[in-house]
């Protein structure tokens, strides 16, 4: 049966379980993904889930010690079901403790063997599938990405602001805080709009991605239309989403984001301090500035103002955010509880979560 993996960033693999098992499919955790076998109609999911950077399809895995045994797992992989004729192919390889370590000729080698079985591809017109091979202690995975560019990769967010957050890293944390569009939501530093925009599709039932490619949608081994149980059709935004910064640019960002998301969300050009809730109770869902990336901003003072709101006019607000140190989490509030830890652009980030007071 065909085996998947949904790649996540360390730390959010509980996350991208709960995702996969509301979508009726029960998975496995192992580091940096979460593992589930079922129909090959399931890389349909490459455009359905939000919390994982990427979905391979494991095509072929053995011992392999030389080059020539490379090739031969290669070549008893089902590839016509994936490549049509013609279509290119582009290998990226790792290795870890393995006797095949240079990168060229692992790649070049499957790439070759890949074509001997599907075939050598045409000058243009054709998809290009990514494959990935993996050596660990001489076992190679070799995988095709369902999903062919990275996941987070949306196509809605081509402006972007300071230090903006991977699309999927925004979902994981909504997901993380158990918000489903029931409540109002509200980023009081919003950047290029991630968090916000994220939310709304997300409480729409809109998949993530709008106007991108996937992968799968070329493999001749799914039938049109591929992909588990149909999603149901989009419902209209029951809540307030709001997002707001100091930042002019910022704002103009998330607004021409949202228009390519097709969703409608509240941006406001105001300094935290002077913001309004739009509800009386709802989920803050931010990334304030950590001070590493976001060059010259007092970090400290990101943090301390949110708490200061949290305190006082959000007082029932619950709040979600990301901290690189427990110090910073606590200016939020001493009640700051870590979900988990992982990395946001190579810096190693805690997920803090602080209850309403209402
Ligand atoms: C780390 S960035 C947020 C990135 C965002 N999550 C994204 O994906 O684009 C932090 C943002 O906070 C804004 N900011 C910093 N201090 C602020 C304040 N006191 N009030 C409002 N916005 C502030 C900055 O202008 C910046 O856009």
């Amino acid at each position: 049966m065909p085996a998947f993996t949904a790649i996540t960033p360390p730390g959010l693999e509980p996350v991208t379980l709960r995702e996969l098992a509301a979508l009726g499919v029960e998975g496995r955790i192992e580091p940096g993904g979460v593992r589930f076998e079922g129909a090959l109609a399931l890389a349909g999911l490459a455009a359905r889930l939000r919390s994982p950077g990427r979905l391979l399809l494991e095509v072929a895995r053995g011992r392999t010690c030389t080059l020539e045994q490379l090739a031969a797992l290669v070549r008893g992989g089902d590839w016509r079901s994936l490549l049509r004729p013609g279509d290119g192919v582009e290998v990226s390889a790792t290795a870890r403790h393995s006797r095949l370590h240079l990168r060229d000729a692992v790649e070049r080698k499957v790439k070759h063997a890949v074509q001997d079985v599907a075939g050598r591809p045409r000058d243009r017109g054709g998809a290009t599938q990514r494959v990935q091979v993996r050596l660990v202690d001489d076992v190679a995975t070799v995988s095709v990405d369902a999903g062919g560019e990275l996941l987070h990769r949306r196509g809605w967010r081509l402006a972007t602001a300071k230090a903006p957050l991977r699309e999927n890293l925004a979902a994981a944390m909504l997901l993380a805080a158990g918000w489903e569009g029931d409540e109002a939501l509200l980023d009081p530093f919003c950047g290029a709009g991630t968090i916000p925009i994220e939310g709304a599709r997300l409480a729409m039932g809109l998949p993530p991605g709008e106007g991108r490619d996937y992968g799968f949608r070329t493999w001749p081994g799914l039938a049109s239309g591929a992909g588990p149980a149909r999603p149901a059709p989009p419902r209209a935004l029951a809540v307030p989403v709001v997002g707001a910064d100091r930042d002019p640019g910022a704002v103009r960002a998330s607004t021409e984001n949202a228009a390519r998301a097709r969703v409608a969300v509240d941006w406001r050009h105001v300094e935290l301090s002077a913001l309004e809730a739009p509800a009386p109770v709802g989920l803050v869902a931010t990334n304030p500035p950590y001070g590493h990336r976001v060059g010259g901003e007092d970090a400290g003072g990101a943090y301390a103002l949110l708490g200061r709101a949290l305190r006082g006019p959000w007082a029932g607000w619950r709040a979600i955010f990301l901290a690189p140190t427990a110090e910073l989490a606590r200016k939020v509030d001493r009640r700051a509880e870590r979900l988990t830890t992982f990395e946001n652009g190579g810096i190693p980030v805690g997920l803090w979560v602080v209850p309403g007071r209402g």
